[in-house]
């Protein structure tokens, strides 16, 4: 972040402009997607392909999940071993609402992020969470995957990034902070793991407009813009 900008600092000149109609939004995001992917990476001696979950993906993506260790899987949001889950990812995408990045290892899913945006007052704000195969860790396909969605931030008008992870996730933790998100709060007992053991939530955030980048006039006072649609 730039010396004496906060998040606090940041003002818009109308939430309308960055809040548009989910039709709207669709039509900005498929072009943006269909512009990007299917995209190549050179990760060592590896090719990995990114591009975007797809209703197909189904079964390749349960095996993917079904490598991730226990210690790993209870710590996630969702219960990823549960085909009913990832059926429902596959037949309900909304790239403009959940747009799910995944890694492929030529026929095989070894990384999976997924950017959730907000809606109405936080329509400026998305966030990330990222899995990698355990057996492709440290090779920088999380950094790739969520490299994707900084890339993107711009033209999607996402203006914060967060991320939530459990205090126990600390490769996570690390991870977020390499990528200069900043730890900006602790939300205490928060999150129940799968077996039910609660743990403490930290919230990682890293600004990605600036005013002078948003074009954003300062003095605007945000009583003056049109009221939200939503
Ligand atoms: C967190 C996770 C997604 C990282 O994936 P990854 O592909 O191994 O991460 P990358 O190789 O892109 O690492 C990027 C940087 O993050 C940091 N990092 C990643 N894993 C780390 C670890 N175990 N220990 C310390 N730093 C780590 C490093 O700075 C790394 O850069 P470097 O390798 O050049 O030093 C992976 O460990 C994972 O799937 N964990 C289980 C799920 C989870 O906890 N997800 C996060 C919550 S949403």
């Amino acid at each position: 972040m730039p010396e004496g900008e906060s998040l606090s600092e940041l003002k818009f000149d109308s939430i309308e402009n960055l809040d548009p109609t989910p039709e709207e939004r669709d039509n900005v995001d498929m072009e943006i997607l269909e512009r990007r992917y299917p995209k190549k990476v050179q990760l060592g001696e590896k090719t990995i392909t990114i591009r975007p979950l797809e209703s197909k993906d189904e079964e390749v993506l349960l095996e993917f999940f079904q490598r991730i260790p226990k210690e790993d899987r209870i710590l996630l949001k969702d219960d990823v071993l549960d085909a009913r889950t990832i059926s429902d990812w596959c037949k309900s995408l909304e790239y403009e609402t959940i747009l799910p990045l995944l890694a492929w290892d030529g026929k095989r899913v070894v990384g999976d992020a997924t950017l959730h945006r907000e809606r109405g007052w936080m329509c400026h704000v998305a966030r990330i969470r990222a899995v990698v195969d355990p057996e492709m860790r440290r090779r920088g396909i999380a950094r790739v995957l969520i490299g994707e969605f900084l890339e993107m931030a711009r033209d999607l008008n996402i203006a914060v990034m967060d991320a939530e992870i459990m205090a126990e996730q600390q490769a996570g933790l690390k991870m977020f902070e390499a990528l200069d998100f900043v730890a900006v709060a602790t939300l205490p007992q928060h999150a129940l793991d799968l077996l039910g053991t609660p743990h403490d939530v930290i919230v990682l955030s890293r600004q990605i407009l600036t005013t002078a980048e948003a074009g954003v006039d300062r003095d605007t006072k945000i009583e003056e813009s049109e009221p939200r649609r939503r």
